[in-house]
């Protein structure tokens, strides 16, 4: 049972983080396109699409399975779990950050740069890389 949750685990986390890098590239190019355009409006739509389809689903069943995994395989002890644990809230809370974007270029009110976007970008590929040596090498 416990590896079969880890398989659909596995399977959340790649298409919540497939999502989280996808999202902000998205952004970089709405940012640069005319406010009214068929550009900017298709944004909108691929946007709000990523996000309620799969970006917020994706993210709580990564959540539910990690917890299960968490408090069943490791009685939710080892700093490697906690500092993984304290990660996911970080990556978690640019969900958040990324969900009231989304609503921003919906009301036509985005003032960040594509280049901000840019740089948002990279930050969930760092903490998906540090999330990953977390959880395989378990280093403490
Ligand atoms: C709060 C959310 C999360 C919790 C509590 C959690 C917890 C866990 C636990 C306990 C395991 C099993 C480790 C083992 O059996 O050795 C696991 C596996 C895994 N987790 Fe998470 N996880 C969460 C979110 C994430 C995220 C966001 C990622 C990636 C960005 C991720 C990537 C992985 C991977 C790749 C494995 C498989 C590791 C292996 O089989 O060696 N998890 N997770």
């Amino acid at each position: 049972m416990y590896e079969w949750i880890k398989a659909f685990h596995v399977m959340a986390v790649i298409a919540w983080m497939a999502s989280m890098l996808y999202l902000p590239r998205l952004m970089v190019y709405h940012a640069e396109a005319q406010t009214g355009s068929i550009q900017s409006e298709t944004f909108k739509i691929m946007e709000r699409r990523l996000l309620k389809g799969i970006m917020t689903p994706s993210m709580i069943v990564t959540w539910i399975l990690g917890l299960y995994l968490a408090w069943s395989g490791f009685g939710f002890k080892g700093g490697w779990l906690h500092g993984k644990i304290l990660l996911v809230f970080i990556l978690s809370g640019i969900h958040g950050y990324l969900v009231g974007r989304v609503r921003a270029f919906a009301e036509d009110r985005n003032l960040k740069s594509a280049r901000f976007y840019r740089i948002i970008n990279e930050v969930p590929a760092v903490l998906m890389a540090l999330i990953v040596i977390l959880v395989v090498v378990k280093p403490f």
